[in-house]
């Protein structure tokens, strides 16, 4: 076998034997580089006689060629391995499920804002806001309050201070005033709750100066009492996620509801846990009423040709209750190790279809 056979075997098998790309750039230096092997023949042409040249010029010039083309052939395979190699490792799943977020948590108040929508809207109900500092006439006189009412006194409301003509704006202490905002501005038939903050000057462990109301108005021409009863236990049963809850309606006053009632409901208290449907006791969650007469020529509608119900329900109170809060100021300490035992994971959106709660 000649030299240039041999060296040629020798050169394609280091070619084979490289796995990567550092071995192949070594093996063209050492065959092709100015000092390789194959260099270092081709050198030797220019000192032989024209008939060995004729010869051994196109001997080594294919050699050349042949062991170029498995460098150039070796590279580019490795070069598909390694770009394979990649795509395989940054491969995503995207049917693999979410990874949990580990940090931030939702408030229990925001969450239980969220489930109220998602049974509220599931009925047709959309959801209206309005400003947190209100004036006498939305807080208080729209909704049939007399001048002298008490909750208009100091020891409930917080007042700002009064105007050049002596008004004075308030921080609103019920959701109610964005019910007169919506009967002034929308043409009947009505459907909404108000989510919002509401505030009153009062703090102990079930009151804190700032808590959450959720508010329902419904006005049309044959809304009557037994669809406000119907809406209230449809939404009772969906919040508390049991069929059976018990819920009680007892006769009491709001000026702008006539009839107005409180609605109760039954539960059992089992060591530290309340259950729902359970049991003789009873606890009042929420304010109901047909709309009063007055509230509605305040909002320029005819009492002789609509009539609607509403109600409004404490969001603080039933947060505490479904999910076993004991003490309702905590709610408002910013306490990041709270929030992580009683918060809510972000990606738990409440809706009907999965369950309102995990
Ligand atoms: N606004 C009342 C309150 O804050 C609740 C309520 C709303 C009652 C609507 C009846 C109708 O106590």
């Amino acid at each position: 076998m000649s030299d240039i056979e041999n060296l040629e075997r020798d050169l394609i098998a280091k070619v084979d034997a490289a796995d990567d790309e550092a071995a192949v750039e070594a093996v063209r230096v050492a065959a092709l580089g100015k000092k390789g092997a194959v260099s270092e023949r081709m050198k030797t042409l220019g000192k032989m006689s024209p008939e060995e040249r004729k010869e051994m010029g196109p001997a080594l010039n294919g050699l050349k060629t042949r062991v170029a083309a498995a460098i150039e052939a070796k590279k580019a395979a490795l070069e598909e391995i390694a770009l394979e190699a990649r795509l395989a490792s940054e491969k995503v799943d995207v049917t693999l499920p979410i990874k949990p977020v580990s940090n931030g948590k939702i408030h229990p108040v925001s969450q239980v804002f969220e489930e109220m929508i998602a049974i509220f809207s599931a009925m047709g109900f959309d959801v209206a806001e309005g400003p947190d500092i209100e004036d006498d006439f939305h807080n208080f006189t729209a909704l049939n309050f007399p001048a002298d009412h008490p909750a208009r006194e100091m020891h409930d409301t917080f007042f700002f201070e009064p105007k050049e003509d002596d008004s004075r704006m308030l921080l609103r202490t019920h959701t109610s005033p964005v019910q007169i905002r919506t009967m002034m501005t929308q043409k009947p038939p009505i459907r909404i709750i108000i989510p919002g903050r509401t505030f009153r000057c009062d703090s102990d462990q079930t009151h804190t100066p700032m808590f959450h109301q959720v508010e329902g108005l419904v006005i049309d021409k044959q809304t009557h009492m037994g669809h406000l009863k119907g809406t209230l236990e449809a939404f009772a049963k969906a919040f508390f996620e049991v069929d059976n809850v018990k819920t009680r309606f007892r006769p009491h006053f709001f000026p702008f509801t006539e009839p107005s009632a409180e609605m109760d409901i039954g539960y059992e208290r089992v060591g530290n846990e309340i259950r729902m449907g359970e049991g003789e006791k009873w606890m009042e969650i929420l304010g109901c009423g047909m709309v009063h007469a007055n509230v509605l020529k305040h909002c320029g509608l005819d009492p002789d040709e609509y009539q609607g119900f509403a109600f409004g329900m404490g969001v603080d109170r039933l947060a505490m209750l479904k999910y076993g809060i004991p003490d309702l100021r905590d709610f408002f300490a910013a306490d990041a190790r709270w929030l992580e035992h009683y918060g809510f994971d972000p990606l738990d959106q409440p809706n009907l279809a999965t369950g309102l709660s995990r």
